[in-house]
């Protein structure tokens, strides 16, 4: 069994409020899932036609693609249509539940689509075998199931500074240790939905990435790493803590999202064939806001809430023996915030977002 390592967004609606880039990304690769619903086998006797997306978090994206879908879906048939969105234990479910029932009814409009939640982790089997028609996961399956390194000396982050930056290192045997990790995880994650969904069933997977020069953790990890060293300096925390925080995601290639299906020697070939699979870049709200207004305060801000909203959690496990930590935690986003603010040029941000459609072969 997967152990999960606390990696839960910061919850009561921040998250919700703070995640309209990651919806851009998804938009990205709606039509995909529109034509998977075109071709899905709906043949085989069930009672319902399920759909899943783990990693759903606070619930606002998973809650709209799953709308989009179920009208997708009715175009081709009546039956039942059940939802399930599943996300860790640890997660804030309170506004998913509440987008799903607004003022008590059904948000999906028709009588005949139900919804479940799962607690669990996504690496782990949570469905019944054969029960799935369409599965899949945004923007999270970059969240290592644990820290395969107890320290991480010179950065905060896997895949280490920016081009741009040059502050700090990840030498090739840490970088390797969580390239490792992300492999097996990801064919953890493969492996249980195989089980979980039926024959012909589609599994779509987007997640935040690296490019050939560009990459999703470049800017965030380094505003935020410069604010935490201007903590260690000043004495608030000390070198060992700095190397005992980082953050426990690590941002795949392409290459390394479809190499368990890549080609017939792949180890999961024979579950999945491979029908698409793409990087893009996502055109990211704030970033397009910035450039239209030229308000450099609400970029820094809406830019720092963007990445407050999945590193505060983990930032705040790790410093949870300080004994002002509120306070610290506040000091650290706002440094990141005036960081941001006075040097937009040296945090430049682009979403880098890679993604796969996998068709679920028959058993031999
Ligand atoms: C950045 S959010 C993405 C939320 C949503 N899918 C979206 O695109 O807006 C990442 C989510 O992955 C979840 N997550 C991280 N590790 C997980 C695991 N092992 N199993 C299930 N969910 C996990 C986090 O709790 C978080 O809610």
């Amino acid at each position: 069994m997967a152990k999960s390592v606390l990696t839960g967004m910061v919850g009561h609606g921040f998250y919700n409020q703070n995640s309209a880039t990651q919806m851009a990304a998804i938009d990205d690769v709606l039509p995909w899932l529109e034509s998977a619903c075109a071709s899905v086998d709906l043949t085989e006797s069930a009672a319902a036609i399920r759909l899943a997306d783990f990693g759903c978090s606070e619930g606002r994206n998973s809650v709209a693609v799953m709308r989009h879908l179920a009208a997708c879906l009715r175009q081709r048939t009546s039956a039942p249509i059940q939802t399930i969105h599943s996300d860790l234990p640890t997660n804030d479910y309170s506004e998913l539940f509440a987008l799903l029932r607004p003022e008590g009814r059904s948000v999906f409009d028709d009588p005949q689509v139900y919804s479940a939640v799962v607690g669990g982790s996504m690496y782990d089997r949570l469905l019944p075998s054969h029960s799935l028609h369409m599965a899949f996961t945004f923007n999270a399956i970059a969240f290592l199931s644990r820290r395969p390194l107890e320290r991480l000396g010179d950065y905060i982050f896997p895949n280490g500074p920016s081009a741009l930056s040059g502050v700090g290192s990840v030498s090739r045997e840490e970088r390797a240790a969580f390239a490792d990790q992300a492999r097996a995880d990801l064919e953890g994650f493969m492996r249980a939905r195989a089980a979980e969904l039926l024959p012909g069933g589609k599994l779509l997977i987007e997640v935040f990435g690296a490019g050939e020069t560009l990459r999703t953790c470049d800017g965030i990890y380094d505003a935020l790493n410069d604010a935490i060293l201007e903590i260690v300096e000043e004495g608030q925390i000390d070198r060992d803590a700095y190397a005992r925080y980082y953050q426990p995601v690590y941002m795949r290639t392409l290459d390394e999202l479809t190499a368990p299906v890549a080609d017939r020697n792949a180890p999961l070939a024979g579950l999945f064939q491979l029908d698409r699979a793409e990087t893009y870049e996502v055109a990211v709200p704030f970033v397009e806001e910035f450039r239209k207004t030229g308000d450099i305060g609400k970029y820094a801000r809406d830019y720092t809430n963007f990445f407050r909203a999945f590193t505060e959690a983990v930032l705040r496990g790790s410093l949870s023996q300080h004994p002002r930590l509120d306070d610290l935690v506040q000091e650290i986003y706002a440094r990141a915030e005036r960081l941001v603010g006075t040097h937009p040029e040296r945090y430049e941000f682009h979403y880098i977002a890679i993604a796969a459609l996998l068709t679920r072969k028959a058993d031999d």
